[in-house]
């Protein structure tokens, strides 16, 4: 039964995605303190989708008035927490999930993250743990299904007539089925934030075939890329034997619309970022700090797909051939932790501190070293002096096909499983003439400058709305 409630004067959007944008800490009985969350997904929404948090300006999709809905990252089993927690969330536009202890455990550290996630980015699991994850899989697949009518169940409590419904990425696959299920009407999209592996891959998954059907529930299904996009209804096809047109997936008279929408950022936020006088007096000191040195900057969570490993090891190359270079660059690395209660995180982390040790204790000397590798997360400001002091811009890889497809003519793209190819083009760009790098610059500058996250949001989201207006022309004709 729907809500009776006065229409809102601006048409909502219920954004639903695993993680809110702000992670809950416990102060007291009822109070709690909210940080930001990390994540593109969380830095993409929050920039488009006007959410209020920190500096985030209240605009985003104008004509929407948005709503977020998700896990605020912590288990708060007592009903009072419940209550204020939720009070709390209300004046960040924020609407909690409650998910359990257990639940967690299966659906998010298993099925999501050690089963979902590694075979989206082709990362095959090493034969033991295959094993005991088939053992398990089952209770994982079940805990998935469970949250996911959970997220479905909140969805529909808030829910006014008119709402468009965003489902986002690999945690929420089955929502759209869901909500489809409690009410036909609803404008449900469902965006992927990484990437869909090619059908041979994505056909090894037990639940291959109830995972295609539930996400085709939905009016409009978006990718980051073309080549996801394909993918994914190259499955559709071989797996459930239904039709691919160049829009989307058929299945008996009903389409589903697939398409890319390239994703981007809010550029204006890291503008304004570097005007304030506390970034300005940061980037002064850290110039200091780093003089007479080039800088290379990484800043990524500590995650096996980001390429950390393959990253310092081509450095470490790169040190080794070219001795004229040493205590003269470094390399910043922030490594902010992530899923750390999944095995295979835990042992990313050992295998990097470990690949750093080792080439500080062999390059560095009394005074410096050449790899400075923090485990945290840095806030935005200190973020933004971090990218404003850096003249060398960060190479785009393979691993993250987007940047480098539409970065293509300005980064300079390697092979990140090549080490030697990779240190070379290390090489490359510290030499590279300035005004070459200047050309390269300015071209990635105009492509960021233009394809904004705000572009992307109100494409999706005005597809969304124009695709539920075909589909309903259709059924009148
Ligand atoms: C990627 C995923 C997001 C996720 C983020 C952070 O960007 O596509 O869905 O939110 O990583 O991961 P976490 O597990 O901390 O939410």
């Amino acid at each position: 039964e729907l809500r009776k409630r006065p229409a809102p004067i601006r048409q909502r959007l219920l954004v639903v995605a695993n993680r809110l944008p702000v992670r809950a800490n416990r102060k007291g009985e009822s109070s709690w303190q909210l940080d930001m969350s990390i994540g593109g997904l969380v830095s993409a929404l929050l920039d488009s989708c006007g959410i209020l948090i920190e500096d985030t300006p209240d605009k985003g999709i104008t004509e929407f008035e948005t709503r977020w809905i998700g896990w605020a990252g912590v288990n708060v089993p007592d009903e009072i927490g419940q209550k204020s927690l939720t009070e709390a969330l209300a004046e960040k536009r924020c609407i909690p999930v409650f998910l359990d202890e257990d639940l967690v455990n299966l659906y998010y550290n298993g099925y999501c993250n050690n089963i979902l996630w590694p075979l989206f980015h082709y990362i095959g699991l090493p034969q033991e743990d295959r094993l005991a994850t088939t053992r398990s899989f089952q209770s994982q697949f079940d805990a998935y299904v469970r949250a996911n009518q959970m997220f479905a169940d909140v969805v529909n409590e808030h829910y006014i007539e008119g709402d468009i419904v965003w489902c986002h990425d690999y945690h929420l696959m089955f929502l759209p089925k869901f909500l489809k299920e409690h009410n036909s009407t609803m404008k449900v999209g469902w965006f992927l934030h990484t990437p869909f592996p090619s059908s041979e891959i994505h056909r090894t998954l037990p639940s291959r075939s109830e995972l295609l059907r539930a996400v085709l529930v939905a009016d409009l299904v978006g990718f980051h890329t073309y080549d996801y996009a394909r993918h994914f209804v190259s499955a559709c096809t071989r797996i459930l034997g239904l039709e691919g047109t160049p829009d989307g997936v058929e299945d008996q008279g009903k389409l589903t619309r697939v398409a890319a929408f390239p994703i981007g950022i809010d550029p204006g936020r890291f503008i304004r970022a570097i005007q304030l006088p506390q970034v300005k007096d940061h980037i002064e000191e850290l110039k200091k700090r780093f003089s007479g040195r080039k800088i290379m900057l990484g800043v990524d969570r500590l995650d096996m797909i980001k390429g950390i490993p393959q990253k310092i090891l081509a450095f470490e190359k790169f040190l080794e051939e070219n001795p004229d270079w040493h205590d003269k660059v470094v390399l910043l690395q922030i490594a902010a932790p992530t899923r750390t209660n999944v095995l295979e995180y835990q042992k990313l982390t050992c295998q990097v501190h470990e690949i750093v040790g080792r080439i500080n204790g062999r390059f560095g000397s009394l005074t410096t070293v050449p790899i400075h590798h923090l485990d945290q997360t840095l806030d935005f400001h200190g973020l933004c002096a971090l990218y404003a002091i850096t003249g060398f811009k960060k190479g785009s890889s393979d691993s993250k096909r987007g940047a480098a497809q539409s970065l293509g003519a300005g980064a300079i793209l390697v092979n990140p499983w090549n080490i030697t190819e990779v240190a070379s083009s290390i090489a490359y760009a510290l030499n590279m003439p300035a005004e070459e790098r200047e050309k390269r610059h300015h071209h990635n500058f105009m492509h960021v400058t233009t394809h904004t996250s705000q572009e992307w949001a109100e494409t999706f989201v005005s597809e969304l709305n124009d695709t539920i207006v075909e589909a309903q022309l259709r059924i009148r004709q």
